[in-house]
């Protein structure tokens, strides 16, 4: 198929990871269309629009709650990546905030996309989150693309942040359903904390998360503990990666069901052994008393490897760049 997609169209392309998506499908001669929520705001869209200057680039007004407000976007493209996703971990109320707009956004816009007649395939973008959440105990479980989050197990018990796993298994669990019933051909990317550098104006939280123990923020070290205690796992990939997956699996005929991509497996305490090492001049905690040193399993991404994708960044490049962008950005107090 490569060579023959030239039009696509990006979801929510004003995010993190969205609007490096449109840059690289510019820079690879794609005509791209994108929407995002308001149009009118131009201090959350300028780094979007700093990039028509590389192609054709249209950006529409969209929100995954109106359900025909993809119609004008998605019509008359190949390819649709449906990035976007209502992110909210502070929300009281997440059914509304999150797991509502993100299953109805799954389906308003694969119904533009059936409606347009033009697109040949959808990649949506899941998380690791709607795989590694489960009851199990115990180091060493491999976790796969068979897996799935227990959203019984969440909805039931409600953990901090409980919405937006649940939002995002349930969205996957509905694309999947809609696009066998409709004859779709779909492609979930699963990615762990992505991190990297990045052009939005303001630092994306999951960056944020991934800098904590380098920032010293307390609460987002005690956020990325919790992410260990609820997901099993501490899983990072760079932000480029990500969306090199998403060309790579649009791209390639073979390409099908969900794929995993994870670069790094650890744990919150090897992570802080490997920072201090790193980089012994940033202060890097390493005391955490009886936390779990070791993750309770890992995810692996040998069914995206096995398709002919490779990782370009490993863990020490991720840093390397995250440090560099923090530094340049006058984020980082040595
Ligand atoms: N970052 C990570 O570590 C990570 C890891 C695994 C999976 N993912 C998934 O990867 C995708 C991108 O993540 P990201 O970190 O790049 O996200 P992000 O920067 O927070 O971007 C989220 C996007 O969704 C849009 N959005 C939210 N609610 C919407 C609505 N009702 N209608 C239309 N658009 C809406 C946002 O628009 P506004 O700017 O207007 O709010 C924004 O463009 C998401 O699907 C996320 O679940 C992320």
């Amino acid at each position: 198929m490569e060579g023959r997609l030239k039009s696509a169209c990006v979801i929510g392309g004003n995010g993190f990871m969205a609007s490096l998506l449109v840059k690289l499908l510019l820079e690879k001669g794609y005509t791209v269309n994108t929407t995002v929520r308001h149009l009118g705001n131009h201090k959350k869209i300028s780094h979007l629009l700093a990039l028509h200057e590389l192609g054709k680039l249209r950006i529409f007004q969209a929100d995954l709650t109106d359900e025909t407000s993809f119609d004008i976007p998605i019509n008359g493209c190949d390819i649709v990546f449906h990035v976007a996703t209502p992110i909210n971990f502070a929300s009281q109320d997440p059914e509304n905030d999150m797991i509502n707009p993100a299953v109805q956004g799954v389906v308003n816009v694969l119904k533009a996309c059936v409606k347009s007649k033009t697109v040949k395939k959808v990649v949506l973008t899941s998380s690791a989150a709607a795989v590694t959440i489960n009851q199990l105990s115990g180091t060493g479980p491999v976790m796969d693309e068979s897996n799935w989050t227990d959203v019984e197990f969440l909805t039931s018990t409600k953990p901090p942040t409980w919405g937006y796993p649940v939002s995002k298994t349930l969205a996957e669990k509905e694309a999947w359903k809609f696009s066998e019933e409709n004859n779709i051909k779909l492609i979930t990317i699963i990615p762990s904390l992505m991190a990297g550098p990045y052009f939005t104006p303001e630092t994306p939280s999951s960056v944020d998360l991934a800098m904590s123990l380098i920032t010293g923020d307390e609460f987002l070290i005690s956020n990325l503990k919790g992410m260990q205690m609820l997901s099993g796992l501490i899983s990072i990939t760079h932000v480029e990666d990500v969306c090199r997956a998403h060309i790579f699996v649009a791209e390639k005929e073979s390409a099908s069901g969900r794929y995993i991509c994870s670069a790094v497996n650890t744990s919150v305490i090897e992570l802080a052994s490997f920072l201090k090492k790193r980089y012994p001049t940033l202060y890097v905690p390493t005391d955490f008393g009886e936390f779990p040193s070791k993750a309770k399993l890992i995810i692996s991404s040998e069914k995206l490897i096995k398709e002919g994708f490779s990782f370009k960044y490993g863990i020490e490049e991720i840093y390397d760049q995250c440090v560099a962008c923090f530094k340049d950005k006058g984020l980082l107090k040595i």
